[in-house]
């Protein structure tokens, strides 16, 4: 059985060919990033107009990978939400059209599942009950997967999420968009324990995260070492005055160990909650997904020290962490074998509950 998933969420129009096993014949990822670099961040009537564009040769291009045709394929599913709305809109407005024309079953799939067993494409070991952490743009949650569509919310951010707080660090450090990648690269030429940032633990045994007072420190430590101050850092004018000063004035090495203390801040504690997370439930298992999971820093780390209290960690490949159509059909199929699908009634929604 062929499944044709589309994603389209955020900026990345995506599509994929899932067949029987779990064997993704094709995963194809428009990238949007350069469109969006020039705003330093996400526009998203931008995304959602490109999306328009791309859709169509994105899905011909998933199907040419598989080397199958619209005939071999035997269901349609897309992510339904949470999102922006517009993006979202433009998905599930041609997987309707897909499903109605072919007269094939629908399938609209929440996307935070979607990143949230996405390390089974690869691992068809990894078996519930596990603890699963996803971390991206827009996420930082942390889930007890009991079953499929058998999930508690244990914990998640309560301001920016951590791919956020990439990106927002990033673009304070005038070093680019995407956040992660950038910051990634440029830890690896500094000392993690140069510069001493926090590490919000929250209440005793919390399991909820927060990023935004780390953001701010790091915009402090930046100010100690800069010439002139800031006041807003929300302002993209004034992270940009900020960006010009600091050119000025900070040493290349001090940004660089600026990106490893804070990289290391936020490894720091989305490691520490999530073995604590394993142990409160007795859980063995362990998974880690989203676009920040893509981070070579962390994914070591969090192997290392997961594998040393004897769990069993698992891991997407990269091109499987960030936004991808193949994790969304490996969702839809289920839903279809649990005789879960939709109708052309389908409706987007930005804050779609898992
Ligand atoms: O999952 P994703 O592609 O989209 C969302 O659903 O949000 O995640 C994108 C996020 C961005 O914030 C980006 O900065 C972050 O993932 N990211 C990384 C890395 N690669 C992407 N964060 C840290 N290190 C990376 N190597
Ligand atoms: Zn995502």
């Amino acid at each position: 059985m062929n499944i044709l998933a589309i994603e389209s969420s955020c900026d990345d129009t995506c599509a994929a060919v899932l067949a029987d096993e779990n064997r993704v014949l094709s995963s194809i990822v428009s990238s949007q990033v350069a469109l969006h670099g020039l705003y330093g961040g996400i526009v998203p009537e931008l995304a959602s107009r490109r999306h328009c564009e791309n859709i169509r040769w994105v899905v011909e291009q998933a199907l040419t990978d598989a080397e199958i045709t619209l005939d071999d394929i035997e269901a349609v599913c897309v992510t339904r939400g949470p999102g922006l709305v517009g993006s979202l809109l433009v998905g599930v407005a041609y997987a309707k059209s897909l499903a109605y024309a072919r007269k094939i079953p629908l399938v609209g799939v929440n996307h935070v599942e979607g990143h949230l067993l996405s390390p089974m494409l690869t691992n068809p070991e990894l078996d519930f009950p596990f603890v699963g952490l996803v971390v991206s743009g827009g996420h930082t949650s942390l889930y007890l997967a009991r079953g499929w569509h058998d999930y508690e919310l244990l914990g998640r951010t309560i301001d920016d999420a951590a791919g956020e707080a990439f990106d927002k660090v990033a673009r304070m450090l005038d070093l680019g968009f995407p956040g992660g990648p950038v910051i990634e690269k440029r830890a690896r030429a500094g000392n993690p324990e140069a510069i001493k940032l926090p590490r919000a633990w929250l209440a005793k045994d919390s399991l909820d995260f927060s990023f935004s007072g780390l953001k701010t420190a790091v915009r402090t430590a930046l100010e100690k070492q800069s010439k002139s101050g800031v006041k807003d850092l929300a302002d993209p004018e004034n992270s940009n005055k900020l960006a010009d000063s600091k050119k000025d004035s900070v040493s290349e090495s001090f940004i660089s160990d600026l990106a490893a203390s804070f990289q290391e801040a936020v490894t720091a504690v989305l490691l520490r909650k999530t073995l604590n997370a394993a142990a409160r439930f007795q859980v063995k298992n362990v998974a880690f997904a989203g676009g920040v999971s893509c981070n070579g820093y962390l994914r070591q780390r969090m192997r290392s020290e997961a594998e040393a209290q004897g769990l069993n960690f698992f891991l997407a490949p990269p091109q499987f962490c960030t936004d991808n159509a193949a994790m969304i059909a490996l969702v839809g199929k289920r839903r279809l074998a649990a005789g879960l699908s939709d109708d052309l009634t389908l409706n987007p929604s930005s804050r779609l509950p898992l």
